[in-house]
């Protein structure tokens, strides 16, 4: 396993489909605006030969591949709080604040792959990171990397506004979220790219060959993609077929399952295109 690295930044790819010119120019931006404050805002990334050995995860938390999960009857909805931000199926989104909004998770620890901003997430979730990573270079030979991971409320504050300086408020708010609203102050979001980058942080993303391995196999290691197409009136962000949330094992299955596309759906929750 290669040690962790920073890596340059990203190349396009042309897009298929409407509405692909605006799409790209807002993530452009919203990339743009995450590399401009990324240095003032975040510590510089450690040598190379400062960085934690990978780690090998261990074999609960690389399932090997399955087969398509079908819907458990006896799947609990309930099991753990969607209100809690230290819980792993916490749901967090332009209505539902994290409370307290400057929620700091408890077991951050450094993500061993490759990225452009170091990465922390909290273990469990940065656990299945390495391996959905592993992965995707055993199985299909594709390089994956980090973009951004864990971001504190502070952090936010500077992304969330550089976002809004280059775009203005209303399209701000469909790339990134406010502060006290990211999944990524959770510690459980993870926005991958590609090495080389191609469509980082872009909706091409998602019609690359990391793109589309990350839609058909991080539900297997606990991951979900958190906004999908389509869904922007329920989730209130635009397609991101980069940003993927850990939610456990089971719910990513289960998800997958039942093909219910976002936790607001999935856990009966009202919609959140806005922020009321
Ligand atoms: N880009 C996602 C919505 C965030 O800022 O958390
Ligand atoms: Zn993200």
């Amino acid at each position: 396993m290669p040690l962790p690295r920073r890596v340059p930044r990203s190349r396009g790819l042309r897009r298929r489909g409407a509405g692909a010119a605006p799409a790209l120019a807002v993530a452009g931006v919203l990339l743009a605006g995450l590399a401009a404050c990324a240095p003032a805002v975040e510590p510089a990334p450690p040598a190379v030969s400062e960085l934690p050995a990978p780690v090998i995860p261990s074999p609960s938390s690389t399932p090997s591949p399955t087969p398509t999960p079908s819907p458990s009857p006896s799947f609990d909805r309930s099991a753990l709080s969607i209100d809690d931000p230290a819980s792993l199926w916490v749901v967090s989104n332009k209505r539902r604040p994290l409370q307290p909004t400057d929620f700091v998770p408890p077991d951050l620890v450094p993500v061993p792959v490759a990225y452009t901003n170091a990465p922390s997430l909290r273990r469990e979730a940065a656990d299945a990171a390495v391996a959905v990573v592993q992965a995707a270079r055993d199985e299909a030979g594709l390089e994956l990397l980090s973009l951004s991971a864990y971001r504190s409320y502070g952090v936010q504050v500077s992304v969330y506004n550089g976002v809004v300086a280059q775009q203005g408020q209303q399209a701000a708010d469909l790339v990134s979220a406010r502060p006290g609203h990211s999944e990524h102050q959770t510690g459980l979001a993870i926005d991958f790219g590609s090495q080389p980058q191609v469509c980082s942080l872009q909706p091409c993303f998602g019609e690359t060959p990391h793109g589309q391995w990350l839609a058909s196999n991080a539900h297997r290691f606990g991951f979900v993609l958190r906004y999908p197409d389509g869904a922007t009136p329920v989730t209130g962000f635009s397609y991101e077929p980069w940003h993927f949330r850990y939610v456990g094992l089971e719910l990513a299955a289960e998800m997958r399952a039942t093909g219910v596309a976002t936790l607001e759906e999935f856990f009966g929750l009202p919609a959140a295109p806005d922020y009321g």
